[in-house]
């Protein structure tokens, strides 16, 4: 049984659209006067519950440039037979490994590093991936590689032959050097190696990365063909020929490096792609949304762009300011010191956004609020050290639900209504809960996570520091 997604709440937004109204209200002593588009969204409550089978997006955006998006776990997925419905225990546990990790790497204590040098090698340190993948073409001839694709790290590396430590079974054929033509290691004497290498075996650099769940990848620094498409290849792009790769990558190939650092791919391809690359997650892991280099006949006018920040001067880290959250066009009343410092890092492999407590709790009062006619279950997990989603509620009784909006506002006047997807994470149809999470403390760093950022094209002009957003670029 397939059927498009939010088939209702599509038809409700659009005539919502057409009856854009103002209205004014009194909030803590001040009247606003606030355009208000969306005040709630009523959706089907089956369009909420996971597709057995793979609908791909119907929005394709067709550039030469533009790779394929798939979730590594859904229905669209080549790298899982078994397409159980994600455990979210398992997801909150990988979320704050790597929220942890972007928060120690962002703050000036670089204990954390030292506690994670485990290797025998010095490590480049990084963190745990993402849960999207992509299919690159790499070598002479072209071998297809279904990697995983992270704006959170640097170094795009996938498995190599031959294997002189461990690795891990993969769903493509295993990338061997020795036949292709195109493929060169990188000399240990080349400046390249001193920037990203970590060692060296003979005269060949090498490299080393650990993540923050320990996953690890070790072996040769090299230069390749990469190949986007037919007519977008790159030449001597370098990357890493992994020969002792732990497990945690599930059966993707390796990893594709798309952070703010000298060897990730878009630092590497500046002078071909401008440093701007987008993309649009689906609404739900079976459908597939796309990736896209460069910016070729430029961004539709709907997205609107905030600036992007670098949380510590040396961070990879894409950095942007959270200003405020209204539920219901109503801006929750949260002191501007939570969310000015530090900033957030918009993050492309954790799930769930995680922020300060202070504005956690005033949005699940908010969002409690406007769902007090629904039946609430218990919290998940119940799992004392973890972040909780603690508001979720028993839906299976219902055919359609009305959820409140929620409106993210970003630095200089942007204001994002969140995707219902965006809202709610499902588990069943008798567990769906608000999809955000605290941190530890008010002063942590807040995390945007990929869930927020669902259906929405991400613009990242790395070389122009701004970040855009683009609604609905895919289903
Ligand atoms: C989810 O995964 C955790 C950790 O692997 C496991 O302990 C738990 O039983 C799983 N929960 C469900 C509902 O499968
Ligand atoms: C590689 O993948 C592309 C796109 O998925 C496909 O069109 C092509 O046939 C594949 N090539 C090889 C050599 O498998
Ligand atoms: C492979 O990496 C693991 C983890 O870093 C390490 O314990 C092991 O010694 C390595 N094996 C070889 C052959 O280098
Ligand atoms: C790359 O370096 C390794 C280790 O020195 C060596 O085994 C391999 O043959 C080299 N490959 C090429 C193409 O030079
Ligand atoms: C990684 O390894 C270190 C040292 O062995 C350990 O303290 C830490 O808990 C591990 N982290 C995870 C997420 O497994
Ligand atoms: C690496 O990046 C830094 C700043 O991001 C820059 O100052 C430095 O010159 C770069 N190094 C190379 C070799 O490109
Ligand atoms: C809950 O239901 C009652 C009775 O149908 C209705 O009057 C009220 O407005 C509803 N509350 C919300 C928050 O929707
Ligand atoms: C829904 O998920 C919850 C939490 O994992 C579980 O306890 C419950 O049994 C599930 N309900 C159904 C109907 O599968």
């Amino acid at each position: 049984m397939e059927r498009p997604f939010f088939c209702v709440s599509y038809r409700a937004l659009l005539l919502l659209s057409l009856h854009v109204f103002m209205i004014s209200f009194m909030h803590e002593g001040y009247a606003y006067g606030v355009e208000r588009k969306i005040a709630s969204h009523t959706i089907s409550v089956s369009s909420l519950l996971p597709s057995p089978s793979c609908s791909p997006s119907t929005t394709k955006a067709n550039h030469k440039s533009t790779l394929e998006v798939i979730h590594k776990h859904g229905p669209c997925s080549p790298l899982v037979q078994d397409h159980n419905p994600l455990n979210l225990t398992e997801i909150l546990l990988r979320d704050e490994s790597r929220v942890k990790w972007i928060q120690s790497q962002s703050s000036n204590s670089r204990d954390g590093l030292k506690a994670l040098a485990g290797a025998s090698l010095p490590a480049m340190f990084d963190i745990t991936v993402g849960e999207y993948i992509v299919t690159i073409g790499l070598g002479t001839p072209m071998k297809n590689l279904t990697l995983e694709f992270d704006t959170g790290s640097h170094l795009t590396w996938t498995q190599c032959e031959p294997c002189l430590g461990s690795c891990y079974t993969q769903f493509d054929p295993m990338f061997n050097p020795s036949q292709s033509s195109s493929y060169a290691n990188i000399s240990c004497a080349s400046t390249l190696c001193s920037l990203a290498g970590s060692g060296c075996l003979g005269s060949t650099c090498l490299y080393s990365v650990k993540y923050g769940d320990n996953t690890s990848s070790v072996g040769f620094l090299a230069t390749e063909k990469l190949t986007i498409s037919p007519t977008e290849v790159i030449d001597n792009f370098q990357f890493g020929c992994g020969e002792n790769n732990s497990e945690g990558f599930g059966r993707a190939a390796g990893l594709l490096g798309l952070s703010d650092n000298n060897i990730s791919f878009v630092e590497q391809t500046a002078a071909k792609y401008g440093k701007y690359f987008s993309y649009c997650l689906p609404s739900s892991p079976s459908s597939t949304g796309h990736l896209t280099f460069g910016n070729e006949g430029g961004e539709p006018s709907s997205v609107k762009f905030t600036p992007l920040s670098k949380i510590q001067q040396d961070s990879e880290f894409y950095g942007i300011s959270i200003v405020g959250i209204s539920v219901e066009g109503i801006p929750l009343s949260i002191p501007s010191t939570i969310f000015s410092s530090p900033d957030a890092v918009i993050d492309s492999g954790t799930v769930i956004t995680q922020m300060p407590p202070t504005a956690y709790s005033a949005l699940r009062t908010a969002f409690r609020n406007a769902m007090a006619n629904y039946t609430m279950t218990p919290a998940i997990p119940i799992h004392s050290d973890l972040p909780t989603l603690d508001t979720c509620y028993d839906f299976s009784k219902e055919s359609t639900v009305t959820v409140p909006s929620i409106t993210f506002s970003f630095a200089e006047g942007v204001d994002i209504d969140l995707h219902p997807s965006g809202i709610l994470y499902t588990v069943n149809a008798s567990e769906v809960c608000l999809a955000f999470a605290a941190t530890g403390a008010d002063t942590d760093l807040a995390v945007y996570g990929n869930v927020q950022q669902r259906t929405f094209e991400m613009v990242y002009d790395v070389a122009g520091r701004k970040l855009g957003f683009g609604p609905n670029a895919c289903s």
